[in-house]
């Protein structure tokens, strides 16, 4: 489409008030085709007739602004009429809320200063093939809505009582916007509602609603009041050590909803926000917050409309709930960004928690689109020496690489690669994956390692220095063992794309050299999860032995973080440990991935011991209960116990191995891949175990020592329970 719009803004300085934009028209002849093109300078809702335009919330999504600015099509021929109002209402969204919500940069405060922008264009073609076009431009009007305040981190404040006129002419500004692109990602969009699972009365006299599952979204509220009475809303995660309303882990999020009343029966909800919540307190609430009921609230769970595609069920409870809790963390964290949490005064696109995490997101939903955008924000944001940022988009652009960080420019690609087996978009994302491994040769201080610079390390590893968030294990070995994996991972991917990567096999066979002379010692269960999984290692039996040691040593249960834990049990179980590996999944107390589901966690928390089993917090500081790295954990369950994993990329050849654990009765993994749906299940049965797969490609089956070269169908194995005594 050719832009024919200008960006018009309000006509005096920003405000808190989002501004309203106005547009009427009238059409003379019957309408064949009408395409409504918008995008903002924040996040936009638009009302054609009255009636609400695409389902898209906070749209236009958060892209690195600069370089992408994501624009919407939308086919609105049904909602027009002869005489026509177009309503756009303008919030700060992530373009002009101070994200990054700790920094008080110059680069902030310059983004925040910057006008509501809009820029539509509706393309009207007629019945006879004449065409109109309805622009912004200096005919449009514009106003303050009735959205008073509207933040990303402290929530929005709605006037219901007042009546929004837009009849101040508009600015338009005199720029041209070289950054607009197609909707590339999904919507974000409301899916689920989900009614309060009681109401009550916390021991400090607040009146709370419990949804009974940690969301991200707003609660919509239903009531009969008069003008000018005011609801207001706090959210929270979960109750203190007291039972009471606890906030603090939001840090300087303020997370609130405030809403002025009109006369009579209404309906509300936020819509150039969200919260990350299960809880609300009602601070304010017409007769008093006791005079609430509880069918007045309904939490709207939003997040990128991505397709389920995996799911996993077992004869364990705990375990189910986990899985569930994956599930959990990701809707809630994968709105429009992969987002390290949903409540605090972060909620950003943290690099790092999405490569632990993406082999999992791409099990359990289809992310391809999601990340296709993300990563390509990614390539947009790579500095010029091909360092990645921490978060992307990358709003921190100053700080230096940080490994495991910096290393999803590899990771990423490569795990879309296999799930999708999309080539072409892996031949996009490979110039990004090259330029990051050669900017960790630049940057080093050690030929072939990767020494020297600022780094998150093994980020909390339990066996973290008291007062540190980071595990003990050494800095320049993690960065070293991922410089040898996202080169490998170069190499692979160039060789699926038939590139020349003989540079990249001389310089892996150095880093191999060096790293294996410089790092003959591993002093921690992340490091020798690392140098086993990486393929780092000389003698990984030695090195699996050394870490079942260390894991038994320090009372059977795991001591890693971010970097160790996502491989933690795929090493074990490619080694001869899978008893082990389930040992760690299946144990309850802390720390375990069960320790939170015994603590009525409903999605996965961002520290092992978040709640302690006294009911006290760990800290109030980095305290999150919706931080999806951990449940990276489920693939180990879909690939491994479950036993399902793609033997050529996008699962055009399957391989199915099953390993059971006779504490279980029972598990089940469904996939719907890019090639079918594969099925896995094995159930104890008294001759032994019964397994169940099913394939829509050819597949290799092992169960036990045997192994079964299958076409596309179904199964069923039988074999002794070998281990029974755990
Ligand atoms: C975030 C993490 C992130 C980290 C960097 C935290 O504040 O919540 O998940 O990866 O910073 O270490």
């Amino acid at each position: 489409m050719e832009w024919k719009a200008r960006w018009i803004c309000e006509s005096r300085e920003a405000s808190d008030v989002c501004p309203l934009y106005q547009k009427q028209f009238t059409l003379e002849k019957d309408v064949k085709q009408a395409t409504l093109y918008v995008t903002a300078w924040g996040v936009y809702e638009a009302m054609l007739n009255g009636h609400r335009v695409g389902e898209f919330v906070l749209a236009p999504g958060w892209t690195s602004y600069e370089t992408r600015l994501q624009y919407q099509a939308y086919d609105v021929k049904e909602l027009l009429a002869a005489e026509n109002r177009l309503e756009v209402t303008v919030g700060k969204g992530w373009y002009r809320s101070p994200m990054l919500g700790w920094e008080n940069s110059w680069v902030q405060q310059n983004q925040m200063k910057k006008p509501a922008g809009l820029l539509a264009q509706l393309e009207v073609v007629y019945q006879d093939g004449s065409m109109d076009t309805f622009a912004t431009d200096s005919s449009w009007t514009w106003g303050e809505s009735g959205i008073r305040f509207s933040e990303i981190y402290d929530g929005e404040t709605y006037d219901a009582s007042m009546m929004p006129r837009a009849n101040m002419p508009v600015r338009v500004l005199d720029m041209e916007e070289n950054a607009l692109l197609p909707q590339q990602g999904e919507e974000i969009r409301e899916q689920e509602q989900i009614h309060p699972a009681r109401i009550f009365t916390t021991p400090a006299g607040e009146r709370v609603v419990d949804f009974g599952q940690e969301i991200t979204g707003y609660v919509e509220l239903s009531l009969t009041a008069h003008s000018g009475e005011v609801v207001e809303l706090s959210h929270a995660e979960v109750m203190d050590q007291e039972g009471n309303f606890y906030t603090a882990n939001y840090r300087e999020a303020k997370a609130k909803l405030r809403y002025i009343c009109k006369e009579g029966a209404q309906t509300y909800k936020p819509k150039m926000t969200f919260f990350g919540f299960r809880y609300i307190r009602l601070d304010q609430f017409p007769g008093g917050p006791m005079n609430a009921k509880e069918e007045k609230f309904t939490a709207i769970v939003v997040h990128s409309a991505m397709k389920r595609t995996g799911y996993l069920h077992s004869s364990h409870p705990l375990l189910n709930q986990l899985f569930e809790n994956v599930i959990w963390g990701q809707k809630g964290n994968f709105l429009d960004v992969p987002t390290d949490c949903p409540q605090r005064n972060e909620r950003l696109g943290w690099t790092g928690d999405a490569q632990v995490f993406i082999r999992t997101a791409c099990l359990n939903f289809n992310v391809k689109r999601f990340f296709t955008k993300w990563l390509a924000d990614m390539a947009a944001d790579q500095n010029e020496d091909g360092q990645i940022g921490h978060i992307i988009p990358d709003i921190w652009k100053w700080k230096p690489s940080s490994a495991a960080w910096g290393d999803a420019a590899a990771i990423c690609p490569w795990e879309l690669y296999q799930a999708y087996g999309d080539l072409e978009l892996l031949r996009q994302q490979f110039p990004m994956m090259k330029k990051w491994v050669d900017s960790i040769g630049i940057h080093t201080t050690t030929p072939y390692l990767w020494t020297g610079g600022e780094h998150y390390g093994d980020w909390l590893g339990l066996d973290a220095p008291s007062g540190s968030y980071k595990g003990s294990s050494r800095e320049d070995f993690i960065a070293s063992a991922f410089y040898a994996y996202s080169t490998e991972l170069v190499i692979r991917a160039g060789e699926a794309l038939g590139e020349e990567v003989s540079a990249y096999q001389a310089l892996y066979q150095n880093i191999l050299k060096t790293f294996r002379a410089t790092y003959p010692e591993y002093y921690t269960q992340t490091e020798c999860v690392l140098a086993l999984y990486f393929r780092l290692c000389e003698d990984p039996e030695k090195t699996v032995q050394q870490l079942a040691e260390k894991i038994r040593a320090c009372g059977h249960h795991l001591e890693t973080g971010f970097v160790g834990t996502p491989y933690l049990l795929h090493v074990l179980s490619s080694h001869g440990e899978t008893k082990l590996a389930y040992d760690l999944l299946l144990r309850e107390e802390y720390p375990s991935w069960l320790y939170p589901v015994t603590r009525g966690a409903t999605t996965i928390w961002e520290h092992w011991d978040g709640i302690h089993q006294d009911g006290s917090f760990w800290s109030d500081d980095m305290n999150s209960f919706n931080h999806y790295a951990y449940g990276a954990v489920a693939d180990w369950v879909y690939q491994v116990a479950a036993g399902i994993t793609p033997l050529a990329p996008g699962y055009q050849k399957v391989k199915i191995a099953p390993q059971p654990d006779a504490r279980l009765e029972e598990l089940e993994a469904y996939l719907q891949t890019e090639a079918g749906l594969v099925h896995s299940k094995w159930h104890k049965t008294p001759a032994g175990w019964c397994y169940e797969v099913t394939t829509p490609v050819c597949a290799e089956v092992y169960i036990g020592t045997r192994k079964y070269e299958v076409e596309p169908g179904s199964y069923r194995y039988y074999s002794p329970i070998e281990v029974e005594n755990h």
